[in-house]
């Protein structure tokens, strides 16, 4: 069968590991897709930097990501940012081609945009890797429960603070080191200020509230606080008290469920009454949420039928974000194999 081609832009700690898995992985994804996938291009912003990309051809590197997009089927974003990111995916869906993005501060700004843009076109733009990374929470809240009413959503869904916190909390180690050790694992932003003010939080609980209940929440919704103000005082009297200090998500509805009467009544927000914040919080040690270790994320989901259910798993890292844009990707490429013919 002809092959899908696919366009890559960026290769840093996710791009990096998701080029990698496409060469190691080329026959099992060829299987599983129908055809083989080709990446035809890697785009970067500075060629000269060392990299360890070994197996993949030194050729496939560009610094023009634009030529790269307008001649592939899937274009795979994972450079961060607003801009180019976000006109490269336009680009790319007026082209023709479908989008598979972890860039979870575009979504959560300009995501309504993007989707109905790709609705117009009839393309698709999937995000799963962009909500804790390796945890399918994404396709649990939209998807799996799509039959379902859900109540509230509550998690640690940030990776690089829950270590951060949990490193200070349990090893003793001074804060600044934490956050380096972090950013070695690959776990931060580009700009870690995202992680410890709590945005980059905030940009996931936003889309999983949008997945969950429909409404046009937005960053601004969010009641939001990171963990840089907190001091060795605040890390003391927490263990005093058998608790610890957890940056936790939530998005819960404060008002009548979704179809009510008085849903024209709801507050910032269109549909049902939708709360949505992030902010350091007490738990206590022995919690689900206070077991939470290291770079590991937990997300709690209360719906009406289904009850609770606990997800998981690595948030944050180069191989474990892959996982999830892999998933992304060789579920679009099926799609457009199938359509075909
Ligand atoms: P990095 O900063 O490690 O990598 C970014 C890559 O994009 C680099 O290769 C960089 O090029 C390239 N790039 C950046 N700007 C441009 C540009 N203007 N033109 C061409 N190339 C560009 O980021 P990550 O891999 O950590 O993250 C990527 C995305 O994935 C972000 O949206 C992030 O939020 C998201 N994400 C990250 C996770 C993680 O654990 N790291 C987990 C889940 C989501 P160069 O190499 O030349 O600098
Ligand atoms: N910086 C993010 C985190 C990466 O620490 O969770 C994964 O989204």
């Amino acid at each position: 069968a002809a092959p899908v081609r696919v366009a890559l832009l960026g290769a840093g700690t996710v791009g990096a590991a998701v080029a990698q898995r496409l060469m190691d992985r080329a026959d099992l994804f060829a299987q599983r897709v129908g055809a083989p996938l080709e990446l035809t291009g890697i785009a970067v912003r500075d060629l000269g930097r060392p990299r360890d990309l070994s197996g993949i051809l030194p050729g496939l590197l560009t610094d023009d990501p634009e030529s790269l997009v307008d001649q592939v089927d899937v274009v795979v974003e994972v450079m961060g940012g607003i801009q180019p990111a976000r006109g490269l995916i336009e680009r790319a869906l007026r082209g023709g081609a479908d989008v598979v993005t972890a860039n979870k501060q575009l979504l959560a700004q300009h995501g309504s945009e993007l989707e109905a843009l790709a609705a117009g076109a009839g393309r698709r733009v999937e995000f799963e890797a962009a909500v804790v990374a390796a945890v399918p929470v994404m396709r649990t809240v939209r998807d799996a429960l799509a039959g379902d009413e859900i109540r509230s959503i509550s998690g640690i869904i940030n990776g690089s603070t829950n270590y951060i916190l949990d490193m200070v909390a349990r090893q003793g180690m001074p804060f600044q080191e934490a956050v380096r050790q972090a950013g070695d694992l690959g776990y931060l932003e580009a700009d870690p200020t995202e992680d410890l003010e709590g945005l980059d939080a905030a940009a996931k609980i936003v889309l999983l509230a949008r997945a969950a209940w429909g409404v046009d929440v937005g960053l601004d919704d969010v009641q939001r606080e990171g963990i840089s103000g907190l001091t060795d005082a605040d890390f003391e009297s927490a263990r005093g008290t058998g608790q610890v200090i957890k940056l936790i998500a939530s998005a819960w509805r404060s008002g009548p469920a979704s179809g009510s009467a008085s849903d024209s009544a709801a507050g910032p927000v269109s549909g049902p009454r939708i709360e949505v914040a992030v902010r350091p919080t007490l738990v206590a040690a022995d919690h689900p949420f206070g077991q939470t270790r290291e770079g590991t994320n937990m997300v709690i989901i209360e719906a009406e039928s289904a009850g609770s259910l606990r997800l998981s798993g690595a948030g944050a890292g180069g191989d474990e974000t892959a996982s999830a844009v892999l998933g992304d990707l060789i579920n679009v490429a099926r799609s457009r194999v199938a359509a075909r013919d």
